[in-house]
Order: C-alpha cells, then structure tokens, then sequence
C-alpha cells in the first residue's frame, strides 16, 4: 500500500466488481443506440476505461477537460474548460462518467453546457458520491459508491496531482495535507 495512505475505502477488487455491473447496465440500456460516453478528465480516466471494457455495443468516446480545484483542498468555486469536445453532442445520447461528485459544480456546469448544446438525454455515472459535500443540487443517475466527508485519494482521485495510479481508493494521511487546509 502507498506510504501516504492512513486507510483504504474502497478495495480494487470492489471497484472492478462495481464497474463491470455498471457497464453491464449501459449495455443493455443502450443496446439500439449510440451514445457518447464523455470522460471528465482527469478524474475520471481509470473509472471510464473500466467501465467501457463492459460495454458491449456501440459507443462512441470523447473527452472534456474541466477543472475547478486548481491543487487545492476545496473548490475554487470556477469551472474551467481546459479541454473541450471534438464531438458535437446535439441530439446525442449523453453518458457522463465521472470519478466523484462532491460540491457538484463540476457537473452542473457540464449538464447545463451539454443541455445548452442540445442533447437529447444526458446521464450522469460516478464512481463515487459525496453527498455531504454538495453545495448545488445535483443527484447522478448511477452513483457506484457514497463516500464520507473525508479528502478521498486513488483510482482517478489526486491530492496535488499525486495518487491517481492507485487501483483502490483511500483516505490520506494527515501528515500529508497538514498546514495546507
Ligand atoms: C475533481 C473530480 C471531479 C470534481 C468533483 O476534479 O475529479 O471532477 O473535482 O468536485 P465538485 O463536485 O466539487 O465539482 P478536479 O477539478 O480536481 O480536476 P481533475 O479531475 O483533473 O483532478
Ligand atoms: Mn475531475
Ligand atoms: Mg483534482
């Protein structure tokens, strides 16, 4: 296990679990369409590549770069388009796929951008889900797990762009973060 981390969440075996049952459920439900399966990086990375092994029909990928913590701990509050779509998403079936939902304004920008744009159905994935963390309403269509108010790490997750590699998800030391919150 990585040094840094005080305790595991979440096991590798239990996400891999979990993303096979969700793929699963994407494929049947978009058994006669095409979706577009958009990843927001760079969260979301491990989660989606799982997640789309399991899928098995049509899909089409694309990839949006947003980023609203900077580094930090918390929120700045700002999303930023740090990379955008090649693809056009009016009347497309939407997949979102997103690490985690904490504040929720990462994805409420997203959903409204992708409503502005036209879509024909937008469905919120996340890996995880922190509810406690909300400061806008916003509920994902398939959450994979909730987790606890604490500063989780791993599998897409970083704390200053560390731990992203990490096949399970984690809470940090607090030696880590210690002086910076
Ligand atoms: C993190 C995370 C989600 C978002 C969730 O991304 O991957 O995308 O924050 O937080 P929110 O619900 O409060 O908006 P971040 O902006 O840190 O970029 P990253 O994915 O590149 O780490
Ligand atoms: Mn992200
Ligand atoms: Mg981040």
């Amino acid at each position: 296990m990585n040094q840094d981390i005080e305790k595991v969440l979440i096991t590798k075996d239990n996400i891999q679990q979990k993303c096979q049952e969700i793929g699963e459920g994407l494929t049947k439900e978009y058994m006669d369409k095409f979706p577009l399966a958009i990843g927001v990086l760079k969260g979301a990375m491990p989660f989606m590549s799982d997640v789309l092994r399991y899928v098995d029909t049509y899909i089409e990928m694309d990839f949006m770069d947003v980023s609203s913590y900077g580094g930090e701990m918390k929120s700045s509050g700002e999303v930023k388009i740090v990379k955008d779509l090649d693809t056009k998403v009016e009347g497309r079936d939407i997949i979102i796929l997103e690490d985690i939902i904490d504040s929720g304004l990462t994805l409420s920008y997203l959903v409204d951008l992708f409503k502005y744009r036209k879509a024909k159905s937008i469905k919120i994935v996340t890996l995880l889900d922190k509810p406690e963390g909300r400061t806008v309403d916003i509920k994902a269509d398939i959450v994979g797990f909730q987790v606890p108010n604490e500063f989780v790490v791993g599998y897409g997750l970083d704390y200053q762009e560390k731990y992203r590699n990490l096949p399970y998800i984690g809470v940090l030391k607090p030696r880590v973060y210690k002086g910076e919150e």
